[in-house]
């Protein structure tokens, strides 16, 4: 089996600052290359900026700076965010890059040289919001307005010379994917929708555009530029340095296994882009996850629509821990989610502060007092004992499984369940009562130190700070952390000394 893992977000358009959304599509990325790097994987993660086409051209346009300055200033921006949230990227790929145009063109080339591109004329429907052609039946007028019934976005009418991709011929080779592969587009109610949009009757793409510039030239034809969504999706292979394969991350990671993607721009990944690939001959991706949209209210978050909830401004009230918890645990993955103060404190203060920091403080104060910092000698573990801690090595395969099905809320469940149960043994354990009858402190201490240590590892992907700032107290590294000694009930040396720990929660007073 192969031990190499491709996981890749959108790339995101640099025509305004990120938003909420985006950093949830990066967060639950993370999540997956943390979890895979500590079950042992060689993990690439990669995200990045798409750079082209007329919506960067008209937003730099607006702000009265040239195309690729403005694409510099605000792509900055993205990896900053990039550092704030603590991603562990592998790469940050820019469309604008000669390395990309270079796999673009090359694309392009074989797509022509097969015969899957002609010349022809469009006239049609564009969305410049969305960078998409939209059939007549997709578009509705209100107040005077023409917009995508899709997504909302207004269209405008197109008429220009453009290259096409023989689309319509890769309908029922796309519908054999998805029926041979049920998993390849996840959740299932995404899949389902895909499968009636491609049943519907899919018709030729327009794939290059004639009338402005800001894109990679057509190879064979310098009057157009290539469509910027065939030029976006190739980034994943780009970042592999495709066509070179000398360095063999091509060969490595290619296919990626999971493109994690919002359920906006699924049609995008789960139709254009196999096509693309199947008609190039490349092998396709293993799955397309589309997850759901964070909400304001009842409507999407996005910059148009002008609720945006600014990552940085909750990162610096809260922390970062707590939003990526909250978000991981919090929305039910999938599906659309919500994110207010209210649910954002709460969640802080009953699972961070009173059950994970709470279980830590206590114990480790204990610890010191009764243990002087050191792992308990002498242990006998009960039925009890036993019965908690093997919930971990029972558990093992499930959680392997929730993580390959992209099942969050089972992960997240599992461990709050851990986090109560824990709790619960040390006051019910009470240990304090058990100071003449040292072989039962020293297990039920050593058990404990044992419910920390596992569960910090499991919340590593969620929280990896906090987590690293746990296991700090048993001298684990990030280097050290592995999916596989959860299993292990005895990992703990007896008698090794362990470090104080910091306050990793600290209780949020709310506003009412
Ligand atoms: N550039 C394209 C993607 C090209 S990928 C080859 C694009 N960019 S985007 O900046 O508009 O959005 C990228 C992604 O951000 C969305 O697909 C989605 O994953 C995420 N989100 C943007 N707004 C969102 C929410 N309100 N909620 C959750 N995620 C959303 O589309």
């Amino acid at each position: 089996m192969s031990k190499n893992y491709y996981i890749t977000t959108p790339i995101y358009y640099p025509s305004a600052k990120p938003h909420m959304g985006h950093a949830y599509s990066s967060i639950v990325s993370d999540f997956f290359a943390r979890f895979k790097r500590i079950e042992g994987f060689n993990v690439y993660f990669l995200t990045g900026t798409d750079e082209h086409g007329l919506k960067i051209q008209r937003a730099a346009e607006k702000n009265k700076k040239e195309p690729l300055k403005f694409c510099d200033e605000i792509s900055n921006t993205f990896k900053d965010l990039s550092k704030t949230l603590n991603l562990s990227n592998d790469d940050f790929i820019r469309t604008t890059e000669k390395r990309h145009h270079i796999s673009v063109q090359n694309l392009w080339n074989i797509l022509e040289k097969k015969g899957e591109i002609y010349l022809s004329k469009y006239s049609g429907w564009y969305s410049v919001s969305d960078e998409a052609f939209y059939a007549e039946d997709e578009v509705e007028e209100k107040n005077g307005v023409k917009s995508s019934k899709v997504s909302g976005s207004m269209v405008e009418w197109v008429e220009e010379e453009s290259f096409f991709f023989k689309l319509s011929k890769w309908q029922n080779k796309l519908l054999e994917l998805y029926e041979k592969n049920d998993k390849f587009i996840l959740p299932k109610s995404r899949r389902n929708e895909v499968i009636s949009f491609v049943k519907s009757g899919l018709k030729d793409l327009s794939v290059s555009r004639k009338s402005f510039s800001w894109g990679i030239q057509v190879p064979t034809n310098k009057d157009h530029v290539i469509y910027v969504w065939l030029d976006a999706l190739t980034n994943y292979l780009s970042a592999l340095n495709y066509p070179n394969t000398k360095d063999n991350l091509y060969k490595d990671y290619w296919p990626c296994d999971v493109h994690m993607i919002g359920k906006d721009i699924l049609r995008f990944h789960a139709v254009y882009w196999p096509a693309f690939l199947l008609a190039a001959d490349l092998p396709v991706p293993k799955r397309i996850y589309g997850h759901g949209w964070i909400l304001s209210g009842d409507e999407k978050m996005s910059k148009s629509k002008g609720n945006i909830l600014d990552p940085l401004e909750i990162i610096n009230e809260y922390g970062l821990d707590p939003l990526r918890y909250y978000l991981l645990k919090e929305v039910s993955f999938g599906n659309d989610g919500n994110i207010s103060k209210d649910k954002l404190i709460s969640c802080i203060n009953s699972d961070l502060a009173n059950n994970f920091g709470n279980l830590c403080q206590r114990v480790m104060a204990f610890t010191e007092k009764n243990m002087s910092l050191q792992v308990p000698k002498n242990i006998n573990f009960n039925e009890e004992d036993l019965k908690i801690l093997n919930k971990f090595s029972d558990n093992y395969d499930n959680l392997i499984d929730y993580i390959n099905n992209q099942n969050i809320n089972s992960y997240m469940n599992f461990i709050v369940d851990q986090m109560f149960i824990a709790n619960k043994y040390f006051n019910d354990q009470e240990p304090w009562k058990k100071k003449n009858n040292l072989k039962r402190l020293n297990s039920i201490i050593y058990t404990s130190l044992e419910l920390i240590r596992k569960i910090s590892i499991l919340l590593y992907p969620v929280i990896p700070n906090s987590s690293l700032k746990a296991l700090n107290i048993f001298n684990i590294t990030e280097e050290q952390i592995n999916i596989e000694s959860i299993k292990n009930n005895k990992f703990l040396e007896s008698g090794t000394n362990i470090k104080k720990i910091d306050i990793l929660f600290k209780k949020v007073l709310s506003n009412d």
